[in-house]
Order: C-alpha cells, then sequence, then structure tokens
C-alpha cells in the first residue's frame, strides 16, 4: 500500500501546497520549454541522480507523462516549483515512496533561482505535507558527496546525516557515491511545536539568531 491510498484518487492530481513564496503543483505540459531550459545545465543535472543530460524538451515531456501515472498509481508525488509572483517554472520537488511509511525526498531549481533559500521553503512545506497528510514515519534523501547545497538544504530541513553508500544512476551511467539523511517523525513533530521561550534580562541578538 501507497501513503498516497490515504487520499482519495480524484484528488491526486489536485493536490496544491502554497508557501511564502511558492506555489508547488502538478507538472504541465506547458512547462515543458521552462523544464528544458533549466535542467539543460550541467551544474544541474549532474548533481541528480536521475536528470538525463543533455536534457531535451522530450525528456520534460516523458517526465510530465510519466509523474502523471506515477501520482496514480502510489508510487511518487512530484511538484512543479512554481514562483507565486511570476508564475514562472523554477524547478522540481518530490516524494518517491519506497515503502508504506517512508518518503524519499529530491529536488532540482534552475541555476538562475539558487540561493535564496528557494529548494529549503519548498522542500520544507513537502515535508511537512508527508508527515502531517500521508502519514508517513521517515523522510529520507540522499546527495551527491560533493553535492554541499543539497546537503545544506537537507540539513536546513531537520534530515541528519545517516551513512554514505553507493547509489546505481543509470542517467549518470553507473554507480554514484552519496550521502544519506533521514528525519524521523518524531524529530519533525518535536521541531513544529518547539516556541521560543521569553527570556529576560537580556536583549536576542540578530547575529546570534541568524
Ligand atoms: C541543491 C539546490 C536545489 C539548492 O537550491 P537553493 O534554492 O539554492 O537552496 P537554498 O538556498 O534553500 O539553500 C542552499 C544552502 O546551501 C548552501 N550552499 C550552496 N552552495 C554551497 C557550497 N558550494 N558549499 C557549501 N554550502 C553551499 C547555501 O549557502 C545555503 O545554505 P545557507 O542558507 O545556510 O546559507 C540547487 O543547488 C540545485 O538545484 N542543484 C542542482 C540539483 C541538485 O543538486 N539537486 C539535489 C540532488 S540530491
Amino acid at each position: 500500500m501507497s501513503p498516497l491510498e490515504i487520499l482519495p484518487a480524484e484528488i491526486l492530481p489536485t493536490i496544491e501546497i502554497e508557501t511564502e513564496r511558492l506555489i508547488l503543483r502538478s507538472p504541465r505540459f506547458a512547462d515543458v520549454p521552462g523544464m528544458a531550459a533549466l535542467a539543460n545545465d550541467p551544474a544541474v543535472a549532474l548533481m541528480t541522480g536521475r536528470l538525463p543530460f543533455p536534457y531535451a524538451e522530450s525528456d520534460a515531456l516523458d517526465f510530465v507523462h510519466f509523474q502523471a501515472e506515477a501520482r496514480q498509481a502510489g508510487k511518487e508525488l512530484a511538484f512543479a516549483i512554481e514562483c507565486k509572483e511570476s508564475g514562472n517554472f523554477l524547478g522540481c520537488v518530490g516524494l518517491r515512496f519506497p515503502k508504506r511509511d517512508s518518503a524519499e525526498i529530491g529536488y532540482w531549481l534552475g541555476q538562475r533561482h539558487w540561493g535564496q533559500g528557494l529548494a529549503t521553503e519548498a522542500a520544507r512545506a513537502l515535508i511537512d505535507h508527508g508527515f502531517s497528510t500521508l502519514g508517513i514515519a521517515t523522510v529520507t534523501g540522499e546527495c551527491r558527496v560533493i553535492n554541499e547545497a543539497s546537503r545544506r538544504v537537507m540539513e536546513k530541513c531537520g534530515l541528519r546525516y545517516v551513512n554514505s553508500g553507493l547509489r546505481h544512476a543509470p542517467a549518470r551511467g553507473g554507480a554514484l557515491p552519496i550521502d544519506r539523511f533521514s528525519l524521523t517523525r518524531a524529530d519533525w513533530a518535536s521541531f513544529k511545536a518547539w516556541r521560543p521561550a521569553i527570556v529576560r534580562g537580556t536583549t536576542p541578538s540578530n547575529e546570534l539568531m541568524a
């Protein structure tokens, strides 16, 4: 059984998640040109285990088809990341369900959109959705050992380093050395419940709070 079976099948294509700056929604055919333009970049594709490189519009079209089927089959829940203000396609974030109670997160953004906290914003929203709506027990993530930005995104989402290993990545032509990360429901619930205390006799330093 997939975690997606908890939701009525008819709402699966329509799930949208709104954050401060982003809309996460089903990938559409209208995303194909933008998706291909942003993913056809070695700095993006070669850091992932799945994106082909070079990345053509036909790859984006296959992705949109595949994701619609995978979502309905309960295997994956991928979202296009859309800028709320401009409506532009920025990248993708998604969950895969290797086991009933576990989800693996993945994400990429076009290079021009890096460094603004957008991947963290999207990943946090999807992790919240996974724990709060889909009832999963663990969110896991993996990145190439050289991928400091992705490692940092996972850390900022509360995932902790678990171990290292090799991942079969046909799109990269073989096995990739990767680091694995994980966040349990209990730890996530603890972060979400964490509220600031009232501290008297001192004022918080903005530098320390950053
Ligand atoms: C990974 C990726 C999604 C991050 O997107 P992003 O929107 O720039 O991420 P955020 O801004 O939310 O956070 C990035 C963090 O990594 C840090 N970072 C970026 N490059 C870094 C580097 N070379 N070394 C160390 N830290 C780095 C940033 O400083 C930031 O951390 P901070 O907030 O503590 O300063 C983006 O770089 C990307 O699409 N890369 C290619 C595809 C990819 O790697 N996907 C993940 C596959 S596992």
